[in-house]
């Protein structure tokens, strides 16, 4: 078990490129795997999850190799299309990865060959049910522990036929899951969110050739697709570049410019939130690569404000609420989180967790069933603290750290490979 101590002091400054986006990285995996030619992928998030995808279809045969394009690491894929995909000899065994196990979900489902997925105790934890009914529907033969509802999952594949599918949760997991099973489904696949979540899947798909209709929170695709190998460049990840904007507003003195961030509306309410905390995060040079917007970032520490955060805001912020709670607590007044019950499901129970953790160094969150609330000020006191083996949790205790008083030893740190490799090696080298 790796333990880290943090120091507050000594402002962030300069400029960051922070690593890949983690969603783009496993799509551009998986739709390159899926595609017939040479797909190259710039920028790729050579972190645990993404490479949990990387051997998975490395174990259905797929040649994914890495390479340099441009001066930058990159993954070289040769595909000869979804029907050459052979079928894997043992177990794919996702580790952490929900986004791992829920797409492949999808994927396998409709391919002609049987696989048994499953992961570490906290994936085996995780609700698989909200991928496993909508694709039963659709024909899949899928089984798992306790009806399906937890992995370990094995899937019969077989042909599928397209349907129609009201999500009662956002959920770009379970979205994406029946947009690629609907690849190979006959017919149309229709999907509909209460609230639109994540779209890289959709602008990716159109990348790799295939028709996408989106219609306010309804997206569908036809089967059979086929799809033709392109190139993509991943933007910097804008949930991992938030530890580091939240470091940079409580840090007095720092002044940050992060590079080519993934700034894709469906994930930016993390900006919204902090702009409504009256705090100053400037967004310059916007454009777009590979159908992403990016841009950089531009971060001067501010004086904070309370907000509310509910609504269409919870499933575009919500990898980022863990260090939401920690900018509430060195906030100005009244924060409160609602309707963020999915936290209750993630790699630990995030409510939870953040309030626990929190609460070791001093600050009090008032845990509700679906969010929270946060009355700040409340500086944090360095003391002892626990990632619970979440990478989110981890990182915003090392901000919650660097705005303290006194020094932090977080425990149980190794997990922030799961998205950001070198995290606080990284952190070192920008502050002053
Ligand atoms: C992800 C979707 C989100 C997010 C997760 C990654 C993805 O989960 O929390 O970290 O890559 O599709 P949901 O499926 O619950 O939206």
């Amino acid at each position: 078990m790796t333990t880290v101590v943090v120091n507050p002091g000594r402002a962030l400054r300069g400029r960051l490129a922070v690593p890949g986006d983690k969603s783009v990285s496993h799509r551009a995996v998986i739709l390159g795997g899926l595609a017939r030619g040479e797909t190259v992928v710039r920028g790729f998030l050579a972190s645990d999850d993404c490479l949990r995808t990387v051997a998975a279809f490395r174990a259905m045969g797929r040649t994914i190799e890495d390479v340099e394009a441009a001066g930058r690491p990159a993954l070289r894929i040769r595909g000869d299309g979804a029907d050459a995909l052979r079928e894997p000899g043992d177990v794919l065994d996702c580790g952490n990865s929900g986004t791992t196990i829920r797409l492949l979900a999808g994927l396998l489902a409709g391919r002609p060959m049987f696989s048994v997925l499953t992961g570490d105790a906290s994936l085996r934890r995780r609700p698989m049910a909200r991928v496993v009914e909508p694709l039963r529907t659709m024909g899949a033969q899928i089984a798992g522990r306790e009806e399906g509802r937890y992995a370990p999952l094995s899937i019969m594949g077989r042909r599928l036929k397209g349907g129609a599918v009201s999500l009662s949760i956002a959920s770009a997991q379970v979205k994406s899951a029946l947009l690629l099973a609907g690849l190979s489904a006959d017919g149309r696949t229709t999907v509909t969110e209460p609230q639109r979540s994540r779209d890289h899947t959709e602008r990716m798909l159109r990348a790799f050739g295939v028709a996408v209709e989106v219609k306010d929170e309804t997206v569908s695709v036809c089967g059979p697709a086929e799809l033709a190998a392109t190139e993509v460049e991943v933007p910097g990840d804008l949930s991992s570049a938030a530890f580091f904007i939240a470091a940079s507003l409580i840090v007095p003195g720092s002044e940050l410019v992060i590079e080519r961030v993934g700034v894709n509306p469906t994930r930016t309410g993390f900006l919204d939130v902090l702009r409504a905390m009256g705090a100053s995060v400037v967004v310059e040079g916007a454009r777009e690569v590979s159908g992403e917007p990016v841009a950089d970032l531009v971060v001067r520490a501010s004086p904070l404000r309370g907000t509310v955060i509910r609504g269409e805001l919870i499933p575009r912020t919500i990898d980022e609420i863990p260090v939401l709670c920690v900018l509430a607590a060195l906030a100005e007044g009244e924060t409160v989180i609602e309707g963020a019950e999915e936290l209750r499901v993630k790699e630990s129970d995030r409510i939870a967790v953040m309030a626990e953790e929190l609460g070791r160094l001093g600050v009090k969150v008032e845990e509700r069933p679906a969010g929270m609330r946060i009355i700040g000020p409340q500086k944090p006191v360095g003391a002892e603290c626990a990632s619970h083996g979440d990478h989110r949790v981890a990182m915003a205790l090392a901000v919650a750290a660097l705005g303290a008083k006194g020094s932090t030893t977080i425990r149980d740190v190794e997990c922030v490979d799961t998205s950001f490799p070198g995290f606080f090696d990284r952190m070192d080298a920008v502050r002053a």
